[in-house]
């Protein structure tokens, strides 16, 4: 539960003082305490904008990386470190956890900060609702995401007489069979869970279309996770998994997507983070590399939005040196640096999109186009659509079923249907 506003919430309202004040006595610096697990090339260059500009005014970064793409290790051991009462001063919490979190009345309410820096108009709705708990804001959305992006390397695909990009999953494996039998890897994968569970959904939403998706993924309909529709995805699914090559066992996405820049790989499933890695090697999109919705995705677009929430903290320099980062993620400065590296676009609305390349341009228009045609759907893969428990539980059967060829489509689906019926804890 997340108290209402009160005079006690004091950390946003002396970091407001303070960018009013900044040679006051009582704004001395403070350190903040970040957790993250942005480890990567492309991840580390976006969050040095965030370090940098902290630091400038003053204030102390003391850096809390987790490593583990996806966050499952960074939740594990935030977990353990609030449990033992040394909450960070903020960490990088998303979706329907930001909910968890707040029950435990655990964060801080940034009320004060919203209201004065208009955070209701600067956001979508379907964003600033995620980042409020019972109506109060204690989250700070930093980007959107795209998830259902399929990135190639230019080279090979012209190497291997492919000429255009698939729109179809027909078309898809027809380009694949052209790559491998040129002598490259089809398909760049990483077999770790929450890389099986990004491809999955990516293809459940080409088979299926987004009201299929979100009666499966988001609602976890029963009869929508055991129909005709789901035995297909799973179908293309496992079809996928015979153009990865055999060492992708454990391999951290980002290796994934090196192979692609470095043209061992023709297409990885991804989404866009990988072009902060893309953009970290020098490559330029439209050129060496290229982005496109993953096949049977163009008209729809997944969701996923990187978020701060902050925890309570007791002394009063931290709680300023938090209330200034709060202001300063939700910054049109620091939205547009940081995201022209981190591969996403602005989660604040009305931003000039002039610096950002192509693939930038189209997920900021199809943001808009899917908002409108009601085809944007959170992400399950990333922590968007549904509790902790039960992505947890569909994400192992998901992995699995990829892992373990002995698992039928039909054993696959009554888990599916299993899996959705986890409560949260
Ligand atoms: C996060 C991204 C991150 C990626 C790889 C996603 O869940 O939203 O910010 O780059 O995982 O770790």
């Amino acid at each position: 539960m997340v108290r209402p506003i009160s005079g006690k919430d004091v950390c946003v309202r002396a970091a407001m003082l303070c960018l009013a004040l900044w040679t006051s006595a009582a704004c001395h610096a403070g350190e903040v305490e970040v957790l993250h697990y942005w480890t990567s090339g492309g991840e580390a260059k976006s969050l040095g904008e965030l370090k940098g500009m902290m630091t400038n005014r003053g204030h102390s970064w003391k850096d809390f990386a987790v490593t583990g793409g996806g966050g499952q290790n960074a939740m594990s051991v935030l977990k353990q470190r609030v449990l033992s009462g040394a909450a960070p001063a903020a960490a990088l919490i998303k979706g329907p956890t930001i909910q968890e979190w707040a029950e435990l009345n655990v964060l801080t309410n940034l009320d004060a900060m919203a209201e004065f820096e208009k955070w209701d108009a600067l956001l979508p709705k379907v964003i600033a609702d995620q980042m409020k708990h019972q109506g109060h804001y204690v989250a700070v959305p930093v980007n959107v995401h795209r998830v259902n992006w399929l990135w190639a390397n230019s080279a090979v695909l012209r190497k291997a007489g492919v000429t255009s990009l698939p729109r179809t999953y027909d078309e898809f494996f027809a380009a694949a069979d052209k790559i491998k039998a040129a002598g490259f890897i089809a398909v760049a994968h990483g077999g770790q869970d929450w890389q099986d569970f990004t491809v999955f959904e990516s293809v459940v939403l080409g088979v299926g279309g987004a009201a299929f998706y979100n009666n499966a993924l988001v609602q976890l309909d029963k009869r929508s996770l055991a129909s005709d529709t789901m035995r297909q995805s799973l179908e293309v699914f496992r079809r996928l998994k015979s153009y990865v090559d055999d060492k992708a066992s454990g391999r951290d996405w980002n290796v994934a997507t090196d192979m692609v820049i470095k043209g061992k790989a023709g297409f990885q499933f991804m989404g866009d983070w990988a072009k902060g890695e893309f953009l970290a090697a020098g490559q330029r999109p439209g050129v060496d590399f290229s982005c496109s919705a993953a096949p049977g995705t163009d008209t729809a677009y997944t969701f996923n939005v990187d978020s701060f929430a902050m925890f309570q903290l007791k002394p009063w320099e931290a709680q300023k040196a938090q209330g200034y980062l709060a202001y300063l993620l939700m910054g049109q400065d620091f939205q547009e640096k940081f995201n022209l590296r981190k591969g996403s676009i602005p989660a604040r609305l009305h931003m000039d999109m002039e610096k950002f390349d192509a693939c930038a341009k189209a997920s900021s228009k199809d943001f808009v186009a899917a908002s409108k045609a009601g085809t944007l759907v959170p992400s399950i893969a990333h922590g968007m659509a549904v509790s902790t428990a039960a992505q947890t539980a569909l994400r192992a059967v998901v992995s699995d079923f990829w892992n373990s060829d002995k698992t039928t489509v039909g054993d696959a689906m009554s888990k599916l249907v299993l899996a959705a019926s986890t409560k949260p804890r």
